[in-house]
């Protein structure tokens, strides 16, 4: 019987990893989160069923899924100092764990990013921690979530902008870039970490550059799902942040998983791969594509006070194609659809 663990579990990319794994394996599932922004598995899991074990909740009629509410690094340190600590708080006897999935971070929108960057750069002391734990308990492969925000913001001006390369930043080279804010120093520093982790300690090791992930059920405070809602209560005129003109790569959120796993029964040295689509889609485009499902042809209304970020982010995928024989599956106008239709039901 295998023990996954992954961090971070309620959050958009890690409640979409429990259910993943859920449905297609048959392992124990260690789910931790400290509902800073997730919420409690019984709001999104169809399945009920729960049973109480100490602190844990057991939840599913299979009793695969082991939820515990609290801050990571609690859970780090306890599994390092106290003996029998899966046996004595989780009922469960775990010789050496199986994947671990990293997800827990501050991560918030634009607005935190730029707003809030020291509460964001709490993640240094999480990653911190993460891969001091993973070098000792040796968990059988590590996955860890960096971001495009780790690319130089130089690359990605207007006059600038290209398609960003793995090899634009190395930190196992000579190639940084000064990322974005707060949130793309961790990043860079946690790839600097999984490297070592990987080189020095044996680890095996996978690190990911999501671009900009979406999905059904994201939070209203990421600007895809709350453009869907507008678009599907038809706001005329159609307000954006900044000109609209600036562009991000969105690639749909099973697809992030399932390049993900690809990913990691490849690479172990630690080195990180692109997750997206390879397009860049201005955010004037993405309110057209979603007045296109609604039936409308609203008047942009740019808000020039807040704030944008970079003005173009989008990957290149060729090492990915190449390494992995991996290309996404899911078309913008698929996945935004996907989007849309939950919008529909959800916030008209
Ligand atoms: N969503 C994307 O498109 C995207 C893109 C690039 C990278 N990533 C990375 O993937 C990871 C997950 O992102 P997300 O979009 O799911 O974010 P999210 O905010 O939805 O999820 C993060 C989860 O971590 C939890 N959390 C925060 N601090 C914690 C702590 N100290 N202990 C335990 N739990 C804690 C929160 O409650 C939340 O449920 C992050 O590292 C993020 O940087 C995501």
């Amino acid at each position: 019987m295998k023990h996954h663990i992954i961090s971070g579990a309620c959050g958009f990319v890690g409640r979409n990893f429990v259910k993943h794994l859920l449905k297609t394996t048959n392992d124990i599932i260690i789910a931790i989160d400290d509902l800073s922004i997730g919420t409690n598995p019984l709001t999104w899991l169809e399945d009920k069923t729960e049973k109480k074990f100490k602190n844990i909740s057991i939840l599913g009629k299979d009793e695969r899924l082991y939820f515990w509410q609290t801050d990571f690094r609690n859970f780090l340190r306890k599994s390092l100092d106290e003996k029998d600590f899966m046996k004595n708080e989780f009922g469960l006897e775990v010789t050496r764990f199986d994947d671990v999935f990293h997800f827990a971070a501050i991560v918030g929108g634009r607005a935190k990013i730029d707003g809030d960057p020291l509460a964001v750069s709490l993640d240094l002391s999480i990653d911190a921690e993460f891969f001091y734990w993973v070098v000792k308990a040796k968990p059988k492969r590590v996955l860890y979530p960096s971001s495009s925000a780790a690319y130089p913001n130089s690359l990605q001006r207007e006059e600038t902008a290209v398609a960003l390369k793995e090899t634009d930043v190395n930190v196992n080279g000579d190639i940084l870039g000064k990322p974005d804010m707060t949130y793309g120093w961790t990043k860079m520093t946690g790839e600097y970490l999984a490297h070592l982790a990987a080189k020095h300690y044996g680890v095996a090791v996978t690190c990911i550059r999501p671009f900009s992930g979406y999905g059904e059920d994201q939070d209203l405070s990421y600007p895809v799902p709350a453009i869907a809602a507008r678009a599907a209560r038809k706001e005329n005129p159609f307000e954006v942040w900044g000109s609209g003109k600036q562009g991000r790569d969105f690639v749909h959120i099973d697809d992030v998983i399932d390049c993900t796993l690809t990913a990691m029964d490849k690479i172990s040295d630690g080195s990180a791969i692109n997750i997206g689509s390879g397009k860049l889609t201005s955010f004037i485009d993405l309110i057209k594509v979603f007045g296109k499902f609604a039936g409308y042809d609203p008047t942009i209304k740019p808000l020039l006070d807040k704030p944008v970020g970079v003005h173009s982010r989008y990957c290149n995928m060729d090492y990915v194609k190449e390494t992995l024989n991996w290309e996404p599956k899911i078309s913008l106008e698929e996945g935004m659809k996907r989007v849309y239709d939950t919008a529909l039901k959800l916030y008209v």
